[in-house]
């Protein structure tokens, strides 16, 4: 299974979560064989997990022409970081893809802010890959509040081709502070919220894609 985080939008969370993810599959019984591609030129997930290697997790760089590294990869799950702003590297990597996920801050001028990438998705999914999966990720949603819902809401109404994901992600300290360490937010405390919430994405995913395996 191949997995895409896309943004045109920068700082929206797409490399917080592609580690994330991938951490979280790693760490899963029977330790799948996962791979995270990086294909921002700004490495910031191959920078973050330097030095702190899995053995069932291979990392590669790929800031140009990803698809043509996702193409020769073997691995049981592979999710693809993606840069903002470049039309070209970020929908490379989603015509390769069974599923790309979009994560959105909750305000309305990122909500706006996601038709590039929404457009740019159908054209991909109408002219080279009509299987793929595309799922908004509402992400840093101030916790106590109500937004989420007000907000995937929204999300649902001007974007109908794109269904929300019924998680949402909080904005914790939990993952700024683990990635100091190389960890996801699972290794860091298992059991704070922001681990759940991580648990919680992956068991969704799980159930969108009708996979075994991510058990
Ligand atoms: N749920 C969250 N809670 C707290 N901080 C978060 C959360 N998600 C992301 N951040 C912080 O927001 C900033 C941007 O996140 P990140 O780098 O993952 O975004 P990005 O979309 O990959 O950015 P870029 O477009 O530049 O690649 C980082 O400082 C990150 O720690
Ligand atoms: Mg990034």
């Amino acid at each position: 299974m191949i997995i895409s985080i896309v943004s045109q939008k920068g700082g929206v969370g797409k490399s917080t979560v592609a580690i994330n993810l991938v951490l979280a599959m790693a760490g899963l019984p029977g330790k799948p064989d996962v791979a995270l591609v990086d294909a921002d030129e700004q490495r910031s997930c191959l920078d973050t997990l330097a030095g702190h290697e899995r053995g069932n997790l291979t990392l590669y760089a790929a800031p140009d022409k990803p698809h043509k590294t996702i193409e020769k990869l073997k691995h049981r799950v592979i999710v693809v970081d993606t840069p903002p702003h470049s039309h070209e590297v970020a929908y490379q990597a989603a015509a390769m893809s069974d599923l790309v996920i979009v994560p959105c801050q909750p305000s309305p001028l990122d909500v706006r802010a996601m038709a590039t990438t929404v457009k740019a998705l159908e054209v991909i999914r109408e002219k080279f890959n009509p299987g793929l999966q595309c799922r908004f990720l509402v992400n840093r949603i101030t916790p106590r509040t109500t937004l989420a819902n007000e907000i995937s809401e929204t999300l649902e109404r001007i974007y109908p081709t794109v269904p929300v994901l019924e998680t949402v992600l909080h904005d914790r300290q939990a993952y700024k502070q683990s990635l100091l360490s190389g960890l996801s937010v699972i290794e860091y405390d298992k059991r704070s919220p922001a681990a759940q919430e991580i648990g919680q994405l992956l068991l969704e995913i799980n159930a969108t894609m009708k996979v075994e395996t991510i058990k």
